[in-house]
């Protein structure tokens, strides 16, 4: 088993290698222009160990097996399938690819993208033995060594690559899967606290919802950062540049205070009536904080973001606690 990790990591090292130079050769050029469009510059490309895919759709068994690999390693790597009519053919091809490695930069799987509007967007490596989705976050081999005490969680492979390149190396991304307990903890190990920059659409709102929590039960402090107008990170910092970014940063909300704004939409929050009951829920939410300090500081800034007294809105979160629910 330990000898099959071990070949299947070499197994990934040699394809990574081999798409890098494919992506340099002449039959990378529509790749390499693609990457170029997207304004990564050389040094990142190296640095992510960018590559190209070729067209034919064997193109790397065909390489791989004058490496000696046999069918049944290759299809276990998750870099061939078996076609039991045509036979072996290789997972990505005429894609762009982006080697995903572990915390140790050891290549355990890919991602590769097309390069026009064909679906799907993005395909990944099928889990594999060296390739578990749930325990790996991808950057994380550069942000372990990123002097920041935080993290920037985003969604997808170019907001950690834009990111990185402008500078915020801390960049991390959970490649499209829920944030699980299994992300937080290996989280935990390098920083305490992380900054979620999802994307501003309503499914990127949602993730960062869901993350929230699973970072704060494992003792991260969580905060959002917003990416709107825009789609997200990368499309930021092209847009606005990282001074911006960075600007952004500083002014990141906890995301309990987030998760209250975004809880006003079920209220009528015109009407009294309407206002009482959010404040309900609200210091039915301040309740979850264990530590009086913490809670008295959020009860200060709820207090004061939806203009009511602090005196009054303890007396309401003590009434809350009694009253249970
Ligand atoms: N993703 C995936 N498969 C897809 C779509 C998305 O695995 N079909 C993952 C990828 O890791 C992707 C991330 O989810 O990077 C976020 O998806 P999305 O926001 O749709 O893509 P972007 O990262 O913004 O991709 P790009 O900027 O290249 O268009
Ligand atoms: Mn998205
Ligand atoms: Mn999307
Ligand atoms: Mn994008
Ligand atoms: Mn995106």
């Amino acid at each position: 088993k330990a000898d099959l990790r071990a070949r299947i990591l070499e197994i990934n090292k040699l394809a990574a290698k081999y798409f890098y130079a494919q992506l340099k050769a002449p039959q990378g050029k529509t790749a390499y222009d693609y990457l170029k469009n997207r304004e990564l510059s050389d040094e990142t490309i190296l640095a992510f160990g960018l590559g190209y895919a070729n067209k034919y759709s064997d193109d790397l068994y065909r390489y791989l097996k004058t490496k000696g690999y046999s069918d049944e390693i290759l299809s276990q790597a998750g870099l061939i399938s078996i076609d039991e009519k045509h036979g072996p053919y290789d997972k990505f091809w005429n894609r762009v690819m982006f080697p995903i490695m572990d915390a140790n930069s050891r290549v355990i799987g890919f991602g590769g993208r097309v390069m026009g509007d064909a679906k799907p967007k993005y395909l990944n490596s099928p889990e594999t033995v060296v390739f578990d989705k749930s325990r790996n976050l991808y950057g994380l081999h550069r942000a372990r060594t990123s002097r920041k005490p935080y993290f920037l969680l985003c969604e997808g492979y170019m907001d950690v690559i834009s990111l990185h390149q402008a500078g915020f190396t801390n960049a991390v991304a959970s490649l499209g899967t829920a944030l699980t307990s299994g992300h937080a903890s290996l989280i935990k190990r390098y920083v305490k606290e992380v900054y979620l920059t999802y994307d501003s659409d309503e499914a990127g709102t949602k993730a960062a919802l869901r993350a929230a929590p699973i970072l704060r039960a494992a003792g991260i402090t969580a905060r959002v950062i917003r990416m709107d107008p825009y789609k997200d990170p990368d499309e930021f910092i092209k847009n606005l540049g990282a001074e911006a970014f960075e600007e952004r940063i500083r002014g990141a909300r906890n995301s309990f205070m987030f998760d209250l704004e975004m809880l006003e939409k079920d209220y009528d929050m015109a009407s009294p009536e309407g206002k009482t009951e959010f404040l309900k829920e609200a210091a039915r939410r301040l309740n979850t904080f264990d530590e009086e300090i913490e809670r008295g500081n959020y009860i200060d800034a709820v207090a004061k973001a939806y203009s009511v007294s602090s005196q009054d809105l303890r007396k309401l979160v003590t009434r809350m606690a009694v009253e249970g629910g």
